[in-house]
Formats: C-alpha cells, structure tokens, sequence
C-alpha cells in the first residue's frame, strides 16, 4: 500500500457513557490521508526549520492529511464554526480607493452558508471534533466557539469525545456592541466557549485582568503607582502597610531596596468565565471585512491561557484568520484551514501585514519579547482550483450543465431532463456521507406508495454531481435504498473527469510591461468582478480599484509561488502597480487578486 493510502484508526468510544443520538449518527472510527499541495510560500522556516502552514480544503480532508505529520503534536485548538444559524454569511465588497458613487460599485458577495437540514449539522461537527481530538497533544486544550443554537448538544458531543471529566469551563462571551434587542425574549448578548482538555494533565496559565483598579491597596498608593507597579525611587514607606512589602522585598533579594527595583507589582483580579470583550468595530485597524470576524482581544485570552511560547496553534475554520494572526504575535506557531478561497485571501494578506508589524518589531511585543515564527505556507488539498466557495460552486453548476434550479426542494438541488440532482461533495471526494442528507429527508410515505403502484420499476431517476467519488458510492447508495424497499435509477456525473468540457467563469485579463527595469500593470480586467458590477471593460476608469492585492516572485520556480513582492495596501488605498525588477530576476510570476478574492497570474522571462 502507498503513503497516499494510508488510513488512520480512531478509537471506539467508550461504552457505558451518556451518548447523544441523532439521526443518521454513525460512527466515525477511521479517515484516509489525502495529499496536499504546496502552493504558495511567504518568508523564510525560522532557525529550528518551523514553518506556519495554511490549508484550502474541507477541514475534515485537511485533518485527515495534518494526522500523518501532526498526529498528538497540537497544543491548542480554537474552532469557530458555523453555529447553525440559518443563515448565508455575506461581504460586501466595495471599490476600492474612492467613495462608492453608485449601487453597483457595492454589492454583498457569499462567503459561506449555515443552513443544515435536519441533523446533519451535529454528524458534521462529530466528525471534525473526533479529528480535533486525534490531532492534540495530551496536554492540549480545545475551545469551540458558540451559540445558544447548539451550545447544548456540541457540550454533549464534546463530552462524548473528550470526556465529561474532560470539561474545563463553558465561557460566557458577552459580545458587546452585536445584540439584537427583543421585546418577546431577553435579548441574547452572548456566545459561549466551550473549554476541554485532552486529558487532566493539561497546560493552564492564569490570567489576570487588565483592569487593575480593584487590586488591594491601588487606590491607597493610587499616587505612587507607574506602569502599574510601585519602584523603589517613589514608595510610600511612610505607609506601616508598606512595610510588608518592603520585608518581603529583602527576604527575596537579600538587600535593600533602591532605585527602579519593583517593590509592588498590581495585577488585574484573576479572570473568570464571564468575558466583557467589544465586537469587531467597523472602523478599526482590526477590521477586515469578513463576515463574523472575531476580536483579537477574544483569542489573546485563550492563547495566552492554554500554550506557551513556540506551541503549535490550530484553528480549521479560520475565516479572517484572527486566530493565526494572535498567535503570530504571541510567539507561537500555527496551522489553518478554511473552505473558502475567499477566507484564505484574507487571512494571508492579514498575516503579510501581521509579518511587518512583527519585523518591525524584530519580536512580539516589547513586554514579552519573544520570536515571531513569520515565515508561512499555503496549500491546496484535493483539487481546489476549481471553485472559490461552495455556495457559488453549487450555482455555477446549475448554470454550466444547464439544469433547472430547486431552490425550495430539501431533497434535490436541480432537475436535468426528468433526472432529479443532488449536488455533493463540493471540492471533496464524495462518499456515503454525502448522500446521507438525501437518505435522511425522504418522505418514506410517499415513496412508498409511489413504489407499490410500480413495483417493478424505479421510482426515482437520480443524477449525482460530484468532484470526485468513493468508487462505491453507487452501490452503497443503492443497498440503503433497497434496505428501505425502493427502486432507483441512479447516475454519477464526476466534473472533475468531465470539467474539460465546462466552462464556469470567465477568465480575467492584464496586461503588463516589462521595461527599462521597471515591472508595470497598465490593464487588468477582473471579468467575475466586472460582471458583478456591471461595468465593461472599456469603463474601467483605474484598474486598481478592483485589486486587493499584488504579489510578485521574481524568480518562479513553475510549481510554489514565493513572492518577494506582497503589495497589499491599507483599506483605503490602492496597489503601487509598478515596481523595480531586482538584478537576478528570471522567470516573474505575478499574481492580481481582485476584490471578489479570485486572481489572475501570469509569467514572464526577462
Ligand atoms: C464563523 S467563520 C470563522 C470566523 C473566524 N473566527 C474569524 O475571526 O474570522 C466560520 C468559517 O468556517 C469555514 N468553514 C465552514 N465549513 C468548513 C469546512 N468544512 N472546512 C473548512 N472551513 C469551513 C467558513 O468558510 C468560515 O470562514
């Protein structure tokens, strides 16, 4: 058997413990590896060769392919994921540079959608937990971030998983600044983080609380206090109180005190499990754009608390990626994945602009000044080229193999010349869970009767759209609907041997210069873009409007791209669009990231 086939083995869940039931739980006990590939690279491994890795992929692909190096090896592990919430999460994209002056230089493009059927949600999240759980090391830590939608039952799976004694805190998350107010309920102001431990021997770290205004004895020395501590150059030693802090002093140094030596040292009270931490405010630095961003302030408590400097940090829902931009800044290594193109755009130019601050620094903060592990990778697992976010993907679908829409059916995605179509597995292999959601919603009443009136023929002509297949998937759909007395019809369309012959986007364009030394974007066409926005080429007053982005490797090695130009500029501002072509240049690769986060690239030889 090769390394790609490997399979990796879970352990059955102990018996005898509360489990949760659902419908069409099953059992989890094993995952196959799938390959990754290397696509891009920012920055050079730090000295002990540690490179930061992000992945684009389904993080149950991503996990199964992380177990083969990273297996036990994470520290800790934050998730955001979808909260079941019945909702598509939406960006609004806006030209960049000046004010919109219309409707159509502003619209809201999907990010990603969190609508379930039935319970399909919880199979989900079991899944990916059983995964978190493989991957921590056995001083490792997980918080699973929240709502009151499921907040109930994800504590049940996770107890499941890790075990009720396991637990270590649910954290109240008052997000201050997004309530919704009601006048049939309490308005809900809060998201719960639900803490667990690997084992019982798990890393803590106390933290304090910033405000240190209620610690013992502040407001009596409130006039020698500096930076929250009292020296001893300006110490109330008239104080008797003092006194003991002065003896302790001696006791510890074996002197008197003198000078800038800390006599007192004010900490915050010890925080518990309410938080008070403001939402992302629109018009913050800390700000970009994604939908249900999540405040550094949040992550810097669970990293802080649950690893240390140089411990690896994991978050498989990352979005704008706030977790990895933490846990750059507080010395630590991390991994992530997101689904969404769009997410992994973001999270690298974040973590560009993260790579700067930290250089600028030379560490993370002055305070702690540790090392910042800046350099980091990007990769694809399974072909991800293909698509940018599942919702688009199931729409693009529709639109190329020319079938009817079914919006409102909960079965059936499409109708294609009396056929009805399931769309699965959008940018992964589908296998029998899958076709689980199909199983589980049909109304058993009427196919039955439907069946009896023909019992020799099939009552159903199925087509399955898919991006990759279990080789069984065919017969292992067939057997659940013989289990269940029916008769179908059933064919598999896999795009990715037949994408040849679709076309689902139109390409973009650019046009650039290469002269006197100098590199020069004179024209881009983003067509995705441009048709979203209803504007034709010739209208294209400043292509830079469109862009997010411009990386650039001056010497293209034809498979990773590792730019050495990553203009990526501020909110308001626009890309340079011209640049110096460095002595050494050999072959360019560029890359345009446009506003919708799809990218044109290009190489040229000098
Ligand atoms: C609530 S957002 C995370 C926001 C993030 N904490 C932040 O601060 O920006 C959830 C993310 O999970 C991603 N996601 C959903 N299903 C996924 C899957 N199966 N694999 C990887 N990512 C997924 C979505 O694309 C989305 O970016």
């Amino acid at each position: 058997m090769s390394k790609e086939q490997e399979t990796y083995k879970f352990a059955e869940p102990i018996k005898g413990y509360p489990e949760l039931r659902w419908r069409g739980k099953r059992p989890f006990t094993g995952t196959p590896y799938y390959p990754a590939q290397l696509k891009e690279t920012y920055g050079e491994p730090d000295e002990d060769g540690w490179m930061n890795k992000l992945y684009w992929g389904d993080n149950l692909q991503v996990m199964s392919h992380l177990l083969k190096e990273y297996r036990g090896q994470v520290n800790l592990i934050y998730i955001d994921p979808p909260f079941d919430s019945k909702a598509d999460y939406k960006k609004t994209i806006a030209l960049r540079g000046k004010k919109a002056e219309s409707d159509s230089s502003n619209f809201e493009e999907k990010q990603y959608g969190d609508i379930w059927t039935n319970d399909e949600y919880l199979q989900f999240m079991y899944e990916r937990l059983i995964l978190c759980r493989e991957l921590l090391s056995d001083t490792g830590s997980i918080y699973l971030h929240c709502d009151w939608h499921r907040s109930h039952v994800l504590r049940n799976i996770l107890e499941e998983i890790f075990g009720a004694n396991n637990f270590r805190n649910e954290i109240i998350w008052e997000n201050q600044g997004a309530w919704v107010n009601s006048d049939s309920w309490f308005p809900r102001r809060h998201n719960s983080l639900l803490f667990f431990s690997k084992s019982p021997n798990y890393k803590f770290n106390v933290l304090n609380d910033d405000d240190i205004s209620g610690g013992v004895n502040y407001n009596r020395w409130y006039d020698y206090v500096v930076n929250n501590r009292i020296y001893a150059d300006n110490a109330p030693y008239h104080d008797s109180r003092f006194t003991t802090y002065v003896n302790q002093f001696e006791k510890n140094n074996g002197r008197k005190p003198k000078g800038k030596d800390i006599i007192v040292d004010f900490k915050g009270s010890v925080l518990g499990s309410v938080w008070y931490i403001k939402v992302v405010d629109p018009k913050s630095p800390e700000n970009v754009s994604y939908p249900t961003q999540k405040p550094e302030a949040l992550l810097e408590r669970i990293i802080k608390a649950s690893s240390n400097p140089g411990d690896i940090v994991f978050d498989c829902f990352m979005g704008s990626g706030t977790t990895q931009a933490v846990a750059m800044k507080l010395g630590r290594k991390f991994l992530g994945a997101d689904i969404n193109l769009g997410a992994i755009q973001t999270t690298t130019k974040r973590l560009v602009n993260r790579v700067k601050e930290c250089a600028k620094a030379g560490m993370t903060d002055e305070k702690n000044q540790l090392p910042c592990y800046t350099g980091f990778e990007v990769y694809n697992v399974n072909d991800y080229d293909f698509f940018r976010n599942e919702l688009e993907a199931k729409r693009l679908i529709i639109e190329a193999l020319g079938m009817q829409a079914l919006p409102e059916n909960n079965l059936w995605d499409a109708e294609l010349d009396g056929r009805m179509v399931a769309i699965l597995g959008i940018n992964r292999i589908a296998t029998a869970a899958e076709f689980s959601k199909i199983v589980n919603n049909i109304d058993i009443a009427d196919w039955t009767r439907r069946q009896a009136e023909t019992p020799n023929k099939p009552i159903e002509q199925i087509t399955f759209v898919c991006m990759g297949h279990d080789p069984n998937l065919k017969a292992l759909f067939l057997e659940e609907m013989q289990k269940l007395g029916f008769k179908v019809d059933l064919e598999i369309v896999d795009i990715l041997r037949d994408k040849k012959d679709l076309t689902f986007k139109r390409d973009s364009d650019a046009y650039i210069k290469l002269t006197k030394g100098k590199l020069t974007v004179k024209e881009f066409y983003p067509m995705n873009l441009l048709q979203k926005l209803s504007i034709e080429c010739q209208d294209v007053e400043d292509w830079r409007e469109l862009v997010d982005s411009i990386m650039i490797d001056w010497n293209y090695d034809g498979t990773t791209f590792s730019p050495a130009i990553t203009d990526v500029p501020a909110k308001n501002e626009m890309v340079k669009g011209e640049y110096e072509i460095p002595q050494g240049a050999g072959s360019i690769h560029v890359k345009i990231t446009d506003l919708l986060s799809e990218s044109w690239e290009g190489t040229f030889e000098v």
